[in-house]
């Protein structure tokens, strides 16, 4: 297939014609790969009920991970929901547009195959200005998995959707670098107590300002035993992984440093390649070893935007192993840790 790339200019023409071309294809039941100010998102047509099969034949893996539904206007919901609780409108009146995703009941529109088979519907509508403008000329709904190849981590810039959809899908979008970097945070509204199925910008402090109580899903922690699964059927698979293992060390950070360049230095005398992803005020110990920096320590904020294209960024780098130091949790931590602690499939040494 031949993949239409087009790049955001600035210059409305040309962004309109951009923006009318992926309206047509979605129309039409065709692929769009649209910028979100999470991450890249791999649209097709959420009303059409062969959506789901070709967005997953895409991403190089069939599926039945339901997936979320992109609208471009709260009113929306009632379209796709006829049981929107009030704290939806709640939290969308506070968070929408913008990172959050949430699941309530679907009504009939909503095709089981976009839903995974569920009687519940995940629904978000989007900051990204492009991304709205595309869902809003489709006339339609717009189904959005993340834009990566199945088992890769989520394209933070056009480059990665490039690198893993291009000749897989009608058009690709390029809007350059995204905003967060981590996907949105995941809110199940159709519990008593609403629940967050997967951390993201938009944290449990934040949404409990607006709704009250939260809770948080017992099979997200890194903590969790090994028989409590996440709610959130895409959150159980290998997910977000560079091709090397990847370990993390966790720990006071001194302590941490020192695991590190032991680790280091270890790897590499038995003749490995090691990568490191650290912190700036980390990386000048290394003198050896593939180093990638993720942001400053508590900069939590480029440590999630630079994340996931650290973590592409080894696969290119030939190297036999990764490690990694824990980052702060405190705010979109909490989802920077949760999907670091996914990508190394839970391997953690505590120092
Ligand atoms: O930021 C984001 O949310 C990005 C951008 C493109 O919007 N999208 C994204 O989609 O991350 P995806 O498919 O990679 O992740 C969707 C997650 C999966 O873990 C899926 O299992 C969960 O949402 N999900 C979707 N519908 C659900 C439902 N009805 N009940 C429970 N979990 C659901
Ligand atoms: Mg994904």
């Amino acid at each position: 297939m031949n993949t239409l790339i087009k790049k955001i200019t600035g210059n409305p023409e040309e962004d309109n014609l951009t923006i009318s071309q992926a309206a047509a294809i979605l129309k039409n039941n065709g692929l769009v790969a649209i910028p979100t100010e999470t991450v890249y998102g791999l649209g097709g047509n959420a009303m059409d009920e062969g959506a789901a099969a070709k967005i997953y034949a895409a991403k190089g893996r069939p599926s039945d991970n339901p997936l979320i539904v992109h609208i471009a206007k709260v009113s929306d919901l009632t379209l796709l929901s006829d049981q929107v609780p009030e704290k939806a409108y709640a939290l969308a009146e506070r968070f929408w547009p913008g990172p959050l995703t949430m699941i309530v009941r679907k009504n009939k529109s909503v095709p089981y195959t976009v839903t995974g088979g569920l009687e519940t519907v995940a629904v978000r509508l989007p900051s990204h200005e492009v991304a709205r403008a595309v869902i809003e000329a489709s006339g339609t709904f717009v189904a959005a998995p993340s834009a990566n190849l199945s088992g890769r981590p989520s394209p933070t810039d056009a480059i990665h959707v490039i690198e893993d959809l291009d000749g897989r899908v009608d058009m690709i979008i390029d809007d350059g670098a995204i905003d967060i970097g981590v996907e949105s945070t995941i809110v199940d509204l159709t519990e008593d107590i609403p629940v967050i199925l997967r951390p993201g910008y938009v944290t449990k402090s934040m949404l409990e300002e607006v709704i009250g109580e939260v809770k948080l899903d017992q099979g997200l922690m890194a903590s969790a035993p090994s028989d409590v699964k996440p709610k959130a059927p895409g959150m159980k698979y290998r997910h977000y992984a560079p091709e090397a293992e990847l370990v993390i060390v966790e720990g006071e950070a001194d302590k941490v440093l020192d695991r590190l360049l032991l680790l280091t230095a270890e790897g590499l005398e038995c003749g490995k390649k090691v990568g490191i992803m650290v912190t700036s005020e980390h990386a000048p110990f290394f003198r050896e070893g593939e180093v990638v920096i993720l942001g400053k320590a508590g900069d939590n904020g480029q440590i999630a935007r630079n994340l996931f294209a650290a973590l592409r960024s080894f696969n290119g780098k030939n190297v036999d192993i990764i490690y990694s130091e824990a980052f702060s949790e405190e705010g979109i931590g909490q989802a920077v840790m949760n999907r670091l602690v996914k990508a190394a499939g839970h391997r953690i040494i505590k120092v």
